[in-house]
């Protein structure tokens, strides 16, 4: 466990632990983590098994060299707490960040794991001082505040040199063609109407959006794959990458994808930039979906 560098504003007593809240202001959009907090008590039950798999495919670029020798991570925008749940057993200590009452369903996830401790606090105040970590992760977090290039200069901040981040920031599709790129164009008109629902209907909208959307591409994805096509005519459907996940995360990340009012996109060269200018060297992408997954090393 960290000390924190600052006094908590209050706590929080969820069923199974108590958690320290700090101030939470400046670089945040709050409809944004209002409508995360709605959307992770919704979904808070993942399965182990999903859980793993994922986490696989989220991490595969973190080298077993690096992961072995992490004594203390920081998870920024734990949501539910997943991803931290994949690398409890990893790594020494994890503390986890997250302004939204996420925190709540992170914590009944979490409840078994005593190398882990959850605190309400945005990337803005991160509770802890900086050339802490040696290894902080925030997947699918920083396109969703207003100044991300702010926000992954406070995270490099809180490693220690030589300490290594990992992020996956939504990719501005420069990597695929026409058709890719107009389904996004229309998705996102989408995402500007769906975002703005009241909760209840939000949910219920990105359920049917799962349906009507995201299941006609994966079914195609699944029939491809059991024709035996080459995983590189697979990953030219739109939403492809689909193909092997469960109902669950397609319509978690439905609500996600459609239901969030802030949303970013980056270039690698825009992450490139971003990480220099965080003091960052050693940047390497995955080459495989999701994209943007980056993981460089703090100079
Ligand atoms: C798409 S979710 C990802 C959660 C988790 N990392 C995962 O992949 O399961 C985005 C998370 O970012 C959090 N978030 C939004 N604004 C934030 C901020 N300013 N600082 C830290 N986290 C933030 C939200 O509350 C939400 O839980």
């Amino acid at each position: 466990m960290i000390p924190y560098n600052q006094s908590s504003v209050s706590t929080l007593q969820t069923k199974e632990r108590k958690i320290d809240v700090f101030s939470v202001e400046g670089n945040v959009d709050n409809e944004t983590v209002k409508s995360f907090g709605e959307e992770w008590t919704a979904f808070d039950s993942f399965n182990e098994t999903e859980i793993y798999n994922a986490g696989d495919n989220y991490f595969d670029i973190v080298p077993e060299t690096i992961l072995k020798h992490i004594t203390n991570a920081l998870d920024v925008g734990c949501g539910t707490g997943r991803w931290s749940y994949y690398l409890s057993e990893k790594v020494g200590f994890i503390e986890c960040i997250d302004p939204s009452e996420a925190v709540i369903a992170a914590s009944s996830l979490l409840s078994g794991k005593n190398n882990i401790r959850i605190s309400k606090a945005g990337v803005d105040n991160i509770p802890f001082a900086d050339g802490t970590f040696d290894f902080v992760f925030s997947l699918g977090v920083l396109h969703h505040v207003p100044d991300t290039k702010k926000a992954v200069h406070a995270c490099v901040q809180k490693l220690k040199m030589n300490g290594h981040i990992l992020l996956y920031l939504y990719y501005n599709l420069e990597n695929r063609g026409l058709i890719f790129k107009t389904l996004f164009h229309l998705s996102n008109s989408l995402r500007w109407m769906v975002s703005k629902l009241p909760g209840a209907i939000k949910r219920f909208v990105c359920d049917l959006l799962a349906i009507v959307i995201y299941m006609p591409f994966v079914i195609v994805s699944r029939i491809l794959i059991k024709l035996n096509l080459a995983a590189s005519v697979v990953s030219r459907v739109p939403l492809s990458w689909y193909a092997d996940k469960s109902f669950n995360i397609i319509r978690n990340d439905s609500l996600d994808r459609f239901g969030t009012p802030l949303e970013q996109r980056f270039s690698k060269q825009q992450i490139t930039d971003m990480l220099i200018h965080a003091g960052c060297t050693d940047i390497v992408f995955a080459d495989n979906a999701p994209f943007w997954r980056v993981i460089a090393k703090k100079k």
